[in-house]
């Protein structure tokens, strides 16, 4: 009888669960009843306040809610002032992010109390790899939302424009305020008057939004485009050039960012081909800027094919730099000191260079992290990051406050997120990707905010049905699914690399397994063996005093602790230490039975997700059930292939075995090393210094 009973509510709950394609995101409004909005002002801003009012409210039916404009010190920037009754802020954008911050509240059921919220970052931006032939560098969820590749590409429709302020509306409803609108491995032609006709287009349909566009600028544009003969940053023609287009752009768009600029890494141009610094080539471009409020976003990713260690490099090249740059510069600094991988200490650029303002850069779009095919909330990896202690200024000088203008006087403060977004129905490939650019906007408005917050947000405004949704909802779907999106990242580290081994992933399409990929001229610092040092004796980085010292570039207590193996902290074990492979783990066990239990234990994660997943079914749409279901399936069969290849690979190293209480493997090696190579030997004629198309 039970059972029966059980089966009919399921029955009925799931008939109740109606198709959704994903592409409303997080912003679904169900069940809006009716309300009154009073504001003595309009703008296109204010307008867009009014609708979505009118569009989710669900308190009380025909309640009057009031949003005024009025100068107040203790907000900053686009802040408000919040209660169950109205928002109060300086500007027009202010009170929008108020409405969406009500309309969440009212939606989550989290209580409405007067509070007042100012953002963490003044600037929020997405960094868009976009290129404008509308593929995108890294992009894992189709084509550009911004470029076309047909002969009519520039031609701007009306479908555009509604895709244009879909993107513009969810951007604004988690406070991000900035896109930059192509690849930073820039193609000059952007900067030329057709396709600056299409910028402002866009910046037309994104305005209201708030949000501001910039532009990825290349640094040879002066000849590629403008005809002089250099474009060293100290000619008088150069900076003319640039002061013009500046004004160029201004006139189209007058509240233009700015500009994002790769420098001098990766092939890209560069002051230094003019034997100018960084920051010769990072000042002229704010000089053009600054009449006009905008800013240079500078990457601080750089590296050269040296004996170096590449983690070195970026501290190497900027903090002599300290001090020297505009006020209207910020140095854009990924997250750690490599490549956006599973896991990485912090970059030792933060808090180091205290004189530059800097700005973090997290990447969205999971380049290393199963691209749209995994489940990988990111957001308990950026919480890491930001919470990380640099001690640059004592104890509790996390990344956080050494950026966003709480430790070090900054003119500008900003965050910047590698977008993950493109034209798929669903924006982001996968429907749990759609968590990680919401978690980007809510970090980036307020940092000190935690995952476990966020997944339930995002949880409840992107699955829940109706207000009515009760215990059994939270018991059933709620809660496993928050613990599944909090563990999936430390899941995802297990099955890929564990003990902070990085850069092992596959030559070039950056997916699977390839510790062993290592063709014969190609550049050693492009090849997992340069990173993960397997040999006879042990496995891992030595980047202490007896190795490339690159702990030498954190501050103290850091230096000592991660340059003595027994104070380490495990999780970055082997990329600081070249760790024997009998090495005594705090578990006991020995290192190579450790990183055989966390393959498997990341393996074993993944199949519980199906688990979970499937029990969720009565809670979900069909169609959103079914392709979460397909993609875990698929992140499945992935995770078996890093575990088999990676311990397959390093076995040969340690000529341990696979301790008898893991699950066997179902892979050969020799097949995997052939079917990854297959697909990553470089081509005939393959450049020794970069490859074809694409950095690494
Ligand atoms: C990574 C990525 C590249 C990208 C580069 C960058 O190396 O693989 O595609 O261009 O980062 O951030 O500039």
């Amino acid at each position: 009888m039970k059972i029966l009973f059980t089966t009919v509510v399921l029955l009925f709950l799931s008939a109740c669960v109606h198709a959704e394609n994903g592409h409303d995101l997080w912003l679904r409004n169900k069940n809006a009843v009716s309300v009154q909005v009073v504001c003595a002002r309009n703008t296109p801003t204010i307008a867009i306040a009014r609708q979505e009012l009118q569009r989710g409210w669900q308190g009380a039916p025909n309640a009057s809610v009031i949003l005024s404009m009025k100068s107040d010190k203790t907000i900053k920037g686009d802040g408000f002032r919040l209660s169950a009754t109205g928002v109060q802020a300086n500007s027009d954008l202010g009170v929008l992010y108020g409405v969406y911050e009500l309309l969440r509240r009212q939606q989550t059921g989290e209580a409405i109390n007067p509070e007042l919220m100012n953002p963490s970052y003044e600037r929020r931006v997405l960094n868009h790899w976009d290129n404008q032939n509308a593929t995108i560098e890294r992009g894992y969820a189709g084509r550009s939302i911004f470029w076309r590749n047909s002969k009519d590409s520039l031609v701007v429709t009306e479908a555009d424009r509604k895709l244009w302020r879909e993107y513009a509306r969810a951007n604004a409803s988690v406070g991000i305020n900035g896109s930059v609108l192509n690849n930073v491995n820039a193609n000059v032609d952007v900067l030329t008057a057709d396709y600056l006709a299409r910028v402002k287009a866009i910046a037309d349909e994104l305005r209201p939004y708030g949000v501001q566009v910039y532009l990825s600028a290349k640094f040879s544009a002066p000849s590629q485009i403008g005809g002089l003969k250099t474009c060293d940053p100290l000619d008088p023609e150069v900076i003319k050039w640039w002061k013009e287009k500046v004004k160029e752009i201004y006139r189209l768009i007058p509240d233009f960012g700015g500009f994002l600029v790769k420098a001098n890494s990766e092939g890209q141009p560069g002051p230094q081909d003019y034997k100018r610094t960084h920051a010769d080539g990072a000042n002229m471009m704010a000089d053009a800027l600054k009449p006009y409020g905008g800013i240079v976003m500078w990457r601080a990713f750089v590296y050269s094919a040296s004996d170096n260690d590449r983690a070195k490099q970026a501290y190497e090249e900027f903090v002599p730099l300290d001090g020297q740059f505009r006020d209207n510069v910020i140095i854009q600094v990924k997250n750690g000191p490599v490549d956006f991988q599973p896991r990485e200490p912090f970059s030792p650029l933060f808090g180091a260079m205290k004189k530059t303002s800097l700005m973090p850069e997290v990447q969205i779009t999971q380049e290393y992290l199963g691209h749209s095919i995994h489940l990988v909330f990111l957001s308990t990896m950026w919480e890491e990051f930001l919470k990380s202690d640099t001690y640059q200024q004592g104890e509790g000088s996390t990344v956080a406050r050494c950026t966003d203008g709480s430790l070090f006087p900054q003119k500008h403060t900003a965050i910047a997120g590698v977008a993950n977004v493109g034209l798929d129905v669903n924006w982001c490939g996968h429907h749990f990707a759609q968590a990680n650019w919401y978690a980007f906007g809510r970090l980036a408005w307020n940092n000190k905010l935690t995952s476990e917050q966020i997944a339930d947000e995002w949880i409840k405004l992107t699955f829940k049905q109706s207000a009515a949704e009760n215990s059994d909802w939270q018991a059933n779907f709620l809660t496993p699914v928050k613990q599944m999106m909090l563990d999936s990242r430390e899941a995802a580290v297990n099955y890929m690399m564990p003990l902070c081994l990085h850069h092992i992933m596959s030559a070039n399409e950056h997916y699977g397994p390839g510790p062993w990929w290592a063709p014969k001229r190609m550049r050693k610092d492009w090849t997992p063996p340069y990173y993960h040092q397997a040999d006879s004796i042990g496995i891992g980085f030595n980047r202490t005093h007896t190795g490339s010292n690159a702990v030498a570039q954190y501050h103290e207590p850091l230096n000592a602790q991660f340059d003595n193996i027994a104070t380490c902290p495990e999780p970055y074990l082997l990329w600081f230490h070249h760790a024997a492979w009998n090495h005594k783990m705090k578990s006991g066990r020995t290192l190579w039975d450790e990183l055989c239990y966390c393959y498997d234990k990341g393996l074993q994660q993944v199949r519980q997700f199906q688990k979970i997943w499937d029990r969720t079914q009565p809670y979900v749409d069909t169609e959103r059930f079914l392709q979460v279901q397909s993609k875990l399936r698929s992140q499945s069969r992935n995770a078996q292939l890093w575990k088999d290849g990676c311990l397959l690979y390093f076995q040969q190293f340690s000529k341990m075995p696979i301790p008898y209480e893991i699950e066997r493997l179902v892979n050969d090696l020799d097949e995997l090393i052939k079917n990854d190579t297959r697909r990553s030997e470089p081509p005939a004629g393959f450049p020794r210094n970069r490859p074809v198309n694409t950095a690494h």
